[in-house]
């Protein structure tokens, strides 16, 4: 009696997709298997046999299938910032490193900082993007706005301590207190940029009287302490609520350490590294030249050790890439504390973490529970991060054997520069299919722009 639905079903159902002779991550392991999809979702996940027929058949010869990479911090730029990077550009570079998510910071002119900022970008954005994507907002300067631009979607709040960019008066605990309050029963992260500001200006001020206008004066002026005084008075505030802190790109020894110690006493913290402060350090800082500066800075080797140990110990949850893209010129200014800080990341992430692991020094579990399991449940997107039937068809192919050498000059991003152009990866996206649709083949965009999705999380 039963067999009888099942037998119709599989003659009257055509899917969109199937793919054969996988070898997919599926359920902690690598599994060799075929994937239907349909309707922008895994259909199936199973043997040949139990495929349903499809429009396309694609044999992906024993290649691997990961889950497509959630990128949680990405500056996609546009508005007035396209010289830099727009919808598209960035969106594209996101599909051929692999990555089908990103998360859009909100530092763009204008600020994303209201539900009209947040709607205006989300209607421009919809247009042209390729891949996935959810926006931060910074905090408004009316706390009554907060609800209102949760209602519009935001994935989570953004709060730069580094210098005043949004609405919300980052000299002011008060202010902090009630904003994160406010925060605290909605279900949304605040995304923290934790470096003291007036740390930093005291020490840029004197550099600045001293003459000083070398890359040593910059890695003074962003020292580890910038780092842990603003971790500090912000989970001292934070404490007071419970209101969800998600630091990002951690690249101190005792910043993590204060990270770790408010984790073990219960709050809701979480956090992320990037590649660059896992493996460059000062040392390359100082050879690559200012093409390479970030906020914060490269560190010193004992800072990379103590991140990785952070990685192995599950205190750091997320890899995140802070694509930061900005033009030559700007990365070339004459004074050090003119040169736009930040570096783009999107295409160089998977193949270096992808070099990691052929080297035993990462697992693919790692790199999957980083870069899309975590992000996933962390920023609540949903069904996504994980290959299984019913999630959202967001995938990458990988060849693992593939053999290159990074070059800036090919990246999709508008920022053709990288403190890692040169080096020698293994491991490389080939394909990437974004709710099923193939938005990246053999190093070539095939997907319209548009043809990616805007996240509201509800
Ligand atoms: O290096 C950085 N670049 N750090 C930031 O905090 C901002 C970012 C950017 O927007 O360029
Ligand atoms: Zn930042
Ligand atoms: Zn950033």
């Amino acid at each position: 009696m039963l067999l009888i639905p099942m037998v119709r079903e599989r003659a009257d159902l055509i899917v969109d997709l199937v793919l054969s002779n996988a070898k997919a991550y599926v359920d902690n392991e690598i599994v060799d298997c075929c994937l239907a999809i349909n309707q922008g979702k895994i259909f199936r996940i199973s043997k040949e046999a139990n495929m349903p027929k499809a429009e396309t058949n694609t044999d992906l010869k024993k290649t691997l299938v990961l889950p497509g990479l959630i990128d949680v911090h990405v500056h996609l730029r546009d508005e007035g910032k396209t010289g830099k990077e727009d919808f598209y550009s960035g969106t594209a570079a996101a599909a051929a490193g692999g990555v089908t998510t990103v998360l859009d910071m909100p530092n763009n002119n204008p600020v994303t900082m209201s539900a009209e900022t947040l709607r205006r970008r989300m209607t421009i954005a919809e247009r042209k993007v390729l891949v996935n994507v959810g926006f931060y907002s910074e905090f408004p300067k009316d706390t009554k706005e907060t609800g209102e631009i949760i209602r519009e979607g935001a994935v989570g709040f953004k709060l730069y301590m580094a210098e005043q960019i949004g609405g919300l008066n980052i000299d002011d605990d008060y202010a902090l207190l009630e904003a994160f309050k406010t925060v605290s029963g909605m279900n949304r992260p605040v995304a923290v940029h934790a470096e003291d500001k007036s740390t930093l200006k005291k020490a840029e001020d004197e550099c600045k009287r001293a003459n000083r206008n070398d890359i040593e004066a910059f890695l003074n002026t962003h020292a580890e302490k910038a780092e842990v005084i603003a971790v500090k008075r912000l989970l001292s505030i934070a404490k007071q609520t419970s209101v969800h802190m998600h630091f990002c790109h951690v690249s101190t020894e005792n910043g993590l350490k204060a990270i770790t110690d408010g984790k073990k006493s219960g709050m809701p913290i979480t956090c992320e590294t990037t590649p660059h402060h896992l493996f460059l350090s000062v040392d390359d800082l100082r050879r690559i030249g200012t093409s390479a500066l970030t906020m914060p800075p490269f560190r010193e080797k004992r800072h990379l050790a103590a991140l990785w140990n952070g990685i192995r110990n599950d205190w750091i949850g997320i890899l995140a890439s802070d694509h930061a893209p900005h033009t030559a010129a700007e990365k070339k200014a004459k004074l050090i504390w003119d040169v736009k800080v930040g570096i783009p990341g999107l295409e160089t992430t998977l193949p270096l973490l992808l070099t990691k692991v052929k080297r035993g020094l990462l697992s693919i579990t790692d790199l999957v529970r980083l870069m899309s399991e975590n992000p996933a449940e962390i920023f609540g997107l949903g069904s996504r991060g994980c290959l299984k039937e019913g999630n959202d068809a967001d995938f990458v192919v990988v060849d693992l054997d593939s053999k290159h050498r990074i070059d800036a000059s090919k990246f999709f991003s508008k920022a053709k520069f990288s403190p890692f152009d040169g080096c020698n990866v293994e491991g490389k996206p080939i394909k990437t299919y974004v709710s099923g649709r193939l938005v990246v083949d053999e190093g070539e965009i095939v997907a319209e722009a548009g043809s990616g999705g805007i996240i509201r999380r509800k």
